[in-house]
């Protein structure tokens, strides 16, 4: 603090606006989108449902909801020419990446998301990105896999028309697993929204000075990608991994998140918000469980998870500085059962809190919010002369 401007970094004691959109209460491990808990919400309600909700802020009626599939079935073609930037790629090229870039990309072909100063605007952008980001979802692990492109069946359910562009093999038929299409509503649900991340803060700030929703979306993404962030469910894996290949030596890991000459975190653990359990990791834990079982699936990936996370909890270095299993942490074994490869963990955290980042990038254009642009304590030289480079 210099008297005027108070440094806080990180935001950690900020608060960058009012929101309507998502409650959640570090303490207690309460989250709530629009009032209605995430445990409800996992359990009862679909992941196009629950981002009706958070966009327009309430559930849908059934009519609501059909106009608002029909509308999002309508805009779905995704422009051939999109798909010339992705071949452009290199296979190695990093699916979040390329997310990032096809979504920026989409403004070439939806100028009219741009300019939006009508609620109709806004409404016809919205359902555009609905629309057009699961396309680019399964393309990029399409891509990734070497594999031929699929277009999606209008006659599918929002997350079944996902499923079926991600997983359909060429000349063979397409049947929906029910047990991985409700395992994968519920996992769309719990990324939906979490309040002023940093990705969501990102989308706001960006979307502040009134550049477009999908240039607003595409820089999110890139916040996402991060590790410290989204990236860490990707991160989780290959720690996972690695103390897996070490012979499943959970100890030594510890040890090292612990050594602070050692960057190295464990991963999927700790939270700047939930000081107890992250509610959601509770309700993800339970469904890798399940999901596996149903599935037949022996994955000793969650055997050394769960034995991390007992461990952990009994540490006094977590204990103390309140670190739980975060949304991270079990997610990743959920999307590997489903045989999603790890690079595309994050793109899946992406498909899910695309709901979260709308609404909130709605309610900042709404609220008519002044342009982000905080200030700083200057602590470099003070006046000095310029000096010709024959005399430095
Ligand atoms: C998400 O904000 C959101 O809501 C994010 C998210 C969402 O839905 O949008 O919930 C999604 O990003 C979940 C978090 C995923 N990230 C990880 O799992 C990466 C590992 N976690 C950490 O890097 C860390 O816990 C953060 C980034 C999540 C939170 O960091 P903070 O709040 O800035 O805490 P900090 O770095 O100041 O750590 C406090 C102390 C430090 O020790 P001391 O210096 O006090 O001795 O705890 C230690 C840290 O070294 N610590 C860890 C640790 N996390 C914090 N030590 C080892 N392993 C860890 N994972």
């Amino acid at each position: 603090t210099n008297g005027v401007i108070t440094i806080d970094p990180g935001y950690k004691n900020t608060g960058s606006c009012e929101s309507a959109i998502t409650f959640l209460d570090g303490e207690k491990g309460v989250l709530r989108y629009r009032g209605y808990s995430i445990e409800e919400l996992a359990e009862k309600a679909d992941f196009l449902e629950v981002s009706y909700a958070l966009i327009f802020g309430n559930l849908p009626t059934k009519e609501q909801l059909d106009k608002f599939h029909n509308d999002i079935r309508d805009h779905s073609l995704v422009d051939d020419d999109v798909r010339k930037i992705l071949e452009a790629f290199p296979k190695t090229a990093h699916p979040m990446g390329v997310l990032s870039s096809l979504t920026s990309a989409l403004t070439a072909f939806n100028p009219s998301s741009v300019n939006v100063e009508s609620r109709e605007d806004m409404y016809n952008a919205i359902v555009r990105i609905m629309a057009k980001f699961p396309v680019l979802v399964s393309w990029t692990m399409r891509k990734q896999k070497g594999m031929h492109l699929n277009y999606g069946k209008k006659s599918l359910g929002y997350v079944e028309n996902l499923m079926f562009m991600m997983f359909k093999q060429p000349n063979e038929d397409f049947v929906i697993n029910p047990i991985v299409k409700d395992a994968l509503d519920k996992l769309l649900i719990l990324h939906a929204d979490h309040e002023q991340n940093c990705s969501t803060s990102t989308v706001r700030i960006v979307g502040s000075s009134h550049a477009g929703l999908f240039a607003s979306l595409s820089a999110g993404i890139s916040a996402l990608w991060g590790p410290l962030h989204g990236g860490a469910n990707q991160a989780v894996l290959e720690m996972l991994e690695a103390i897996r290949a070490d012979g499943g030596d959970t100890k030594k890991y510890m040890e090292k998140a612990k050594d602070k000459n050692d960057s190295f975190r464990l991963m999927g653990f700790g939270h700047r918000v939930y000081k107890n359990f992250d509610p959601r990791a509770k309700i993800i834990k339970a469904a890798a469980d399940e999901l596996l079982n149903d599935l037949g699936v022996k994955d000793p990936i969650l055997e050394i998870a769960r034995s991390l996370e007992q461990e952990a909890l009994k540490d006094p270095y977590f204990v103390e500085r309140k670190l739980y299993p975060n949304v991270d942490f079990y997610s990743g074994i959920i999307y590997r059962a489903m045989g999603i490869p790890t690079e595309m963990f994050t793109v899946m955290f992406a498909l899910g809190r695309l709901p979260g980042w709308i609404a909130q990038w709605k309610e900042m254009r709404l609220n008519k919010e002044p342009i982000g642009r905080p200030r700083q304590i200057y602590v470099g030289e003070n006046y000095r002369p310029f000096v010709g480079i024959e005399k430095r």
